[in-house]
């Protein structure tokens, strides 16, 4: 098997956890380059994780070094010109999220992808532990019944120090705060389960950071299924959580974590009468992997060498950037939002803040 050439575009903080996450899957991929616009962080990368070629841009990246997948882990505010840049040299993308800083410009990616038959993934690693493969397996088999409740509470803390690096509390940069930035991860997996959603009522606030965007926000969302979801998104709570919790017809089924999870911090209470059934299935589901990037490249390599498109599709992550944007549109319209009402006419489309924000 000849390894996959992959290249970083961005060799910051997360461009480490994939260097390691591609040198753990061994002969399967191989690192033939990386670029950054600032010389001393890409030479300390390549140097750390022997990365042969250095470029100080994507274009001669693509020309000299030919990958056949591109990781873009810059800040949220290139990654579709990045993307963009990959899609039609026809070169495959795994892009970090948020995947971009709006609806528009994802919509234009994917076009690209189909123009240029190349393909777009973004990094939303918590849908790959055996935990939430082992939920949706349950929940496609009818073993839990009918999803009632949810609970997607992304309650973390960053200080006013966090806001100092620039690009980040900026909505030109970031897109937005916890909502877009942290939340959405908790979000992705919640859309992963409980599938499209209808309708979201939601409020955001700076209650206490110095920041353009939202330090908090809340929401509740219901989902096409019949389901109904509460939903925060917080970055002035002390003590740090990602709760999530399913309650179905069948069986609660719990997720508490921080910024990754192992089998052992689901919960699962099954109804008494359905115990057996429940339990039986639960034990016998996808076990021991934990929710990493490691996980995600793993299904993107399998799916780039299949010829299926790699995870997680344009189209899956449209649909929690669309919630993302409902969030923002019916916080600063104040009223709630459908999907369909998030089109290119709305002011919500090109920007997250619309025309706002409004506090
Ligand atoms: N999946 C996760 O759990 C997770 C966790 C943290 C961050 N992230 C995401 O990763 C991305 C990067 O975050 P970070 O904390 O590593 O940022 P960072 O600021 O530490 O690193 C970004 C790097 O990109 C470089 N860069 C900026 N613009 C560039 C360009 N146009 N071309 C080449 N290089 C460029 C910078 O010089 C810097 O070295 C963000 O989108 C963030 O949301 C994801």
């Amino acid at each position: 098997m000849e390894p996959i050439h992959a290249a970083v575009v961005g060799t910051g903080n997360i461009a480490g956890l994939h260097a390691e996450a591609l040198r753990r899957l061994g002969d399967e991929v191989r690192l033939v380059g990386a670029v950054d616009t600032d010389a001393g962080r890409l030479s300390a990368f390549c140097d750390r994780y022997d990365v042969p070629a250095r470029h100080p841009d994507l274009a001669s990246l693509l020309a000299k070094e030919r990958p056949e997948l591109v990781h873009v882990c810059t800040p949220p505010g290139s990654h579709h010109e990045l993307a963009l840049g990959c899609l039609r040299a026809g070169v495959n993308v795994l892009v970090e999220k948020p995947p971009t800083l709006n609806l528009g410009e994802l919509d234009e990616l994917a076009e690209a992808e189909r123009r240029h038959g190349a393909a777009l993934a973004t990094v939303f690693q918590h849908r790959f532990g055996s935990g939430a493969l082992r939920l949706r397996a349950m929940l496609d088999a009818g073993v839990l019944g009918r999803p009632l409740l949810a609970v997607c509470h992304t309650t973390w803390f960053r200080p006013q120090s966090y806001f100092d690096v620039e690009w980040r509390g900026r909505w030109a940069t970031e897109g937005g705060g916890p909502t877009m930035g942290h939340g959405i991860h908790q979000m992705d997996l919640l859309c992963a389960v409980l599938g499209d959603w209808t309708e979201v009522s939601a409020l955001a606030r700076r209650q206490a950071r110095r920041s353009e965007t939202e330090d908090l926000s809340m929401a509740q969302v219901s989902f096409a299924n019949g389901a109904v979801a509460s939903v925060v998104n917080s970055l002035v709570s002390v003590r740090e959580e990602s709760y999530l919790r399913f309650d179905f017809e069948r069986a609660t089924v719990e997720l508490t974590h921080l910024y990754g999870y192992g089998d052992d911090d689901w919960r699962i209470t099954p109804a008494p009468e359905y115990a057996e059934q429940v339990l039986a299935a639960w034990r016998t589901g996808p076990a021991g992997v934990r929710s990493s990037h490691q996980a995600q490249f793993a299904e993107v390599l399998r799916s780039l060498r299949g010829g299926t498109p790699p995870p997680v599709t344009s189209a899956e992550a449209r649909r929690t950037m669309r919630l993302v944007a409902g969030v923002y549109a019916s916080a600063f319209t104040r009223r709630p939002v459908r999907p369909d009402e998030l089109g290119a006419d709305s002011p919500f489309y090109r920007r997250m803040q619309g025309d706002g924000p409004r506090w």
